[in-house]
């Protein structure tokens, strides 16, 4: 088995609140795994961590092997990030744009170019190139957020709420394209929600965090079934229910 992440006791704390608290977990490479939390369960800043922008006060990690604190740059040469909020500069063009990502990763210039014209093209959004991205819909921002994080043809793609804030059409077409690149290019995709039915759609296996704990991780079947819940919902309501 090959793991994308691993994480052994990973923790963070900030000031004396411990927002990530000493969690263990695998994510085998080649799968969408989801990572459940309600607002504040420390999804975020674990994914910080894993991608060197926050130190961890105690624990380890490692992404395809490298490690988090000494090697974060290695490991971000190798990852797509979509953070939660992430603000496009509204005057900037979407080309314009995905050339300066791509500048910053040091990626090669004919590469790039065929690179992000790919993308435009495969998110539609080859006609609105040289338009500024303050004129762009929620869902065109999405796509643009989503095309940088693919810019470097990551075989990790850490994804945080990236369905919030989606009509259902856009959520649609999000959840399928991900699906796909799991299957074709077996990228490796960690899709941090608290919409659980989107989980439920696209991922085998997702770890269940509260309160910066782990409450439960594996095979989503297996955990319904060892629950008796049918539904995800239920199974997350039962697991947090019982802590309370
Ligand atoms: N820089 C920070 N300083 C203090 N507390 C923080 C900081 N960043 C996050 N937190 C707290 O840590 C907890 C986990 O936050 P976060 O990882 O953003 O959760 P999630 O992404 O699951 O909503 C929250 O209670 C949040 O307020
Ligand atoms: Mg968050």
């Amino acid at each position: 088995m090959s793991l994308a992440i691993e994480l052994h006791k990973l923790s963070k704390q900030f000031q004396d609140f411990i927002a990530v608290d000493s969690l263990s977990l695998k994510v085998e490479s080649g799968q969408i795994f989801g990572f459940m939390g309600h607002n504040g369960a420390g999804k975020t800043t674990t994914i910080q961590m894993l991608l060197g922008l926050l130190k961890p006060s105690a624990g380890r990690a490692q992404v395809f092997g490298l490690d988090i604190v000494t090697e974060s740059l290695a490991i971000r040469a190798q990852c797509g990030y979509l953070p939660a909020s992430y603000h496009l500069p509204r005057e900037m063009t979407a080309h314009g744009f995905l050339s300066y990502i791509a500048a910053m990763f040091e990626l090669e210039p004919a590469q790039t170019r065929k690179r992000i014209g790919e993308l435009l093209e495969r998110f539609e959004l080859s006609e609105f190139a040289h338009q500024k991205l303050g004129t762009f819909s929620t869902g065109m921002s999405q796509k643009v957020g989503l095309a940088q994080a693919l810019l470097n043809q990551p075989r990790l793609l850490l994804l945080d709420e990236p369905t919030a804030g989606l009509d259902p059409l856009g959520r649609h077409d999000l959840l399928t394209y991900l699906r796909s690149l799991a299957q074709e290019h077996r990228t490796s995709i960690l899709f941090s929600s608290h919409i659980l039915s989107d989980i439920e759609s696209i991922c085998e296996q997702a770890a269940i965090l509260h309160k910066g704990k782990l409450i439960a991780s594996g095979s989503l079947d297996e955990l319904k079934s060892a629950h008796g819940c049918e539904r995800i919902d239920d199974l997350y309501l039962k697991l947090v229910r019982e802590l309370s």
